[in-house]
């Protein structure tokens, strides 16, 4: 294909020609360590170590949006062990021109099963929208104790015994579930997530629009399902590992952040999805035979589903496992109904309040014991395919930097050398990034921003 040339594009619904440039850069979630903000320079160092033009694997995909980039003037193979990050992107790759909006908003309108779950949720919708109510006029007690509640699916029946009205909805609530005898995967986000997560009206819609959409076997709905999720989390960072405290350490309730969860409890998750949707739609796509792999790197690299002439790799580089941050869209997409972990706390049979999935994903690059043989087997399986490597890593300085990376980037240098007879180190302190705000442009001042390795 062509490269750097303006080129020839098509979204569902009409021959698009020209520079497509815009509608490349996307963002579906909101994504700890997203390559947003850097994807020109990515793409340039790229055609620098492969000028072909060739295939490219994104062995990291993640939120998709580089592979999204790339997309535009090469074929893609996005690569990630998590199903959801497989969803974005084979939507925003290889879209589907199989739905209408027309036809969305009236399986919308006529979903039974949808009516039936907001009915038996009913009693928690009723009385969540009365503590908010109560909490703008002042008395923000009631929100507080329904945000600490946890979630449905972790209440003993011990806890739910006692008298309140908040326990007495819960109760209520679970009851009513169980009799509707819809199964566990159609209402696993009103028993796992609402109430710490989203609020019990936005838990119903989503269980709703997430049967649809896998029901419906569409990417694009179901990755749209996805960002109305991340759109609408309550928590810092929208991610799924620290569900919002609505008190500080002494008990004393947060009174801007019960603002804001109430605004952002308020939305619709039925208009964030339709609004989603039509982003989606617009999305121009240059081919429709991009590849899209749920798969652990090892594997991917040793049986391509494509033979890629270059291999972007932007794998974790702090402890944080994204299973743990991002578990609740993997649920979505994947439409089971786990069991859910045992926190630390009380002997261990304490279900964990984030509700997170067992048996999720541990990555090797997040394990300090694991990650040098991790890199290693990355660099031998991308120099085993005779191809260049683009690396993302990000430096460290222990000093200014509270989060450390598990292998200091001196180390990940040296190993690719082993298997690079070149190896280049790029640093990102580029327009784009700088553009961030006064403290990332601090850390770039100090030597703690991306840098990109150019391996040969
Ligand atoms: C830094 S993020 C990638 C971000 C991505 N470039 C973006 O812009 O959104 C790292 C990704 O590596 C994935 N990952 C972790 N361990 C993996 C493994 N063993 N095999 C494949 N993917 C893995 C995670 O699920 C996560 O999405």
């Amino acid at each position: 294909m062509p490269k750097n040339r303006a080129v020839k594009a098509r979204n569902g619904e009409a021959e698009w020609f020209g520079d497509a440039a815009s509608s490349y850069v996307f963002r579906p979630i909101h994504y700890l360590g997203s390559k947003l903000r850097v994807l020109t320079a990515i793409e340039r160092a790229v055609d620098r170590v492969d000028p072909s033009g060739g295939p490219v694997c994104d062995l990291f995909s993640g939120s998709a949006t580089v592979s999204r980039y790339l997309s535009q003037r090469r074929r893609v193979m996005a690569v990630d062990i998590q199903e959801y990050a497989r969803v974005l992107a084979e939507a925003v790759l290889n879209g589907d021109p199989t739905w209408s909006m027309a036809s969305v908003e009236t399986a919308l309108d006529h979903d039974r099963r949808g009516t039936i779950l907001r009915r038996a949720v009913d009693p928690l919708i009723k009385l969540e929208n009365e503590a908010a109510l109560d909490a703008l006029r002042g008395n923000v007690e009631p929100l507080c104790e329904l945000l600490e509640l946890g979630n449905l699916a972790s209440l003993s029946g011990d806890e739910l015994a006692a008298g309140s009205l908040l326990v007495g909805a819960a109760r209520e609530t679970r009851t009513r579930i169980e009799a509707i005898g819809l199964p566990g995967a159609d209402t696993v986000c009103v028993r796992h997530f609402g109430g710490q997560y989203f609020s019990y009206a936005q838990a119903a819609e989503l269980d709703a629009i997430a049967n649809l959409a896998r029901d419906s076997q569409s990417s694009v709905l179901l990755a749209a399902t996805l960002s109305t999720a991340s759109h609408l989390v309550n928590s810092i960072g929208k991610q799924f590992a620290q569900p919002i405290r609505p008190r500080d350490k002494s008990g004393i309730p947060k009174r801007h952040v019960v603002k804001k969860i109430i605004a952002e409890r308020g939305l619709s998750a039925r208009s964030v999805f339709l609004g989603y949707l039509r982003q989606y739609r617009g999305l121009a796509v240059t081919r429709r035979d991009h590849a899209t792999v749920r798969a652990d790197f090892r594997e991917a690299l040793a049986r391509p589903a494509l033979k890629p002439s270059v291999v972007y790799a932007d794998p974790p580089y702090t402890r944080d496992h994204y299973s743990r941050f991002y578990h609740s869209l993997e649920t979505l997409s994947l439409g089971d109904d786990p069991n859910i972990t045992k926190s630390n706390l009380g002997n261990g049979d304490v279900q964990s309040r984030g509700g997170y999935r067992e048996g999720r994903h541990q990555s090797p690059f997040c394990i300090k014991s694991e990650a040098p043989a991790a890199f290693s087997a990355l660099f031998a399986g991308v120099a085993a395919l005779r191809v260049p490597l683009v690396l993302s890593y990000s430096g460290y300085d222990p000093i200014v930097e509270a989060r450390p990376r598990v292998m200091a980037l001196e180390a990940v240098i040296s190993l690719a050398r082993q298997h690079f007879n070149d190896v280049r180190i790029e640093q990102l302190a580029s327009l784009e990034h700088m553009k961030l705000n006064t403290t990332s442009l601090n850390k770039a001042a100090k030597g703690t921003t991306e840098v990109l390795l150019l391996c040969r």
